[in-house]
């Protein structure tokens, strides 16, 4: 595990988005929640100045509410319009989110870890850090062997995340891609940046490995940076 710290979120934000776009071409595992939204931000800049900046991309989100479409602002797929797919040139067929309105769950997150495998994988996959050491929505219990499915969310997951829910209504479950789908990843960028998040990566250098920390199934992984400010 290869870690770097920053002076700044911006400086962070700069960095990750320098490894996104080198990436590419690239099968890309992206996360949503605030500390990516730099990262975006910049990789969108860059992309205004490059023709077919994502023309040769695939993106796989990583996880979506169950029971909101991608009209409810809290959706991921509202926030990925928001900050990336209105803004590059990525064949919306090649923009991958889990659909939360589906009526069959489970035959969704089966059809969507199928089609992650269809592509061979993901190639670089960006992770947030939940202060509780999640990984996508898998929230700590959650076997490093897991697959796509849905998961239900921890209350303290639901209230980090109220912000964007009328009257902190966020919904209890969810689709995410499991741990070892992520683990699958060739290569996987952490970013984590804030007070917030301090505990969570003392306990991820602490190196201890374990179901109860979701982020500590990344040291089984041979090619993970960890972004810090
Ligand atoms: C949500 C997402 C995670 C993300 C986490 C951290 O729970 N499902 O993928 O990593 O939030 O979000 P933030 O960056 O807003 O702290």
């Amino acid at each position: 595990m290869i870690w770097q710290s920053f002076d700044s979120y911006e400086a962070l934000s700069e960095h990750a988005a320098q490894l996104l776009l080198q990436s590419i071409p690239a099968v890309l595992g992206l996360p949503t929640g605030r500390t990516p939204i730099g990262m975006y931000e910049r990789v969108v800049a860059e992309c205004s100045r490059q023709y077919h900046c994502f023309r040769d991309v695939v993106t796989f989100n990583l996880d979506e509410y169950a029971g909101i479409s991608c009209e409810h602002p809290g959706s991921y797929c509202a926030y990925m319009r928001q900050h990336l797919f209105d803004h590059v040139d990525l064949d919306r067929k090649n923009a991958h989110i889990p659909d939360g309105t589906a009526p069959d769950l489970d035959a969704e997150c089966t059809r969507y870890e199928n089609e992650i495998a269809a592509t061979g994988g993901l190639g670089v996959t960006f992770l947030g850090l939940g202060q509780n050491g999640h990984i996508g929505f898998n929230e700590p219990g959650t076997p490093f062997t897991s697959r796509t499915r849905v998961v239900e969310l921890t209350q303290s997951t639901r209230v980090a995340n109220a912000a964007l829910f009328e009257d902190g209504h966020v919904p209890t479950y969810a689709i995410t891609i499991g741990i070892a789908t992520i683990l699958d990843s060739k290569r996987i960028v952490l970013l984590a940046s804030g007070e917030s998040k301090r505990a969570a990566i003392e306990r991820l250098k602490s190196g201890e490995v374990s179901v109860d920390f979701p982020a500590s199934a990344l040291h089984g992984h041979a090619d993970v940076t960890v972004l810090v400010a």
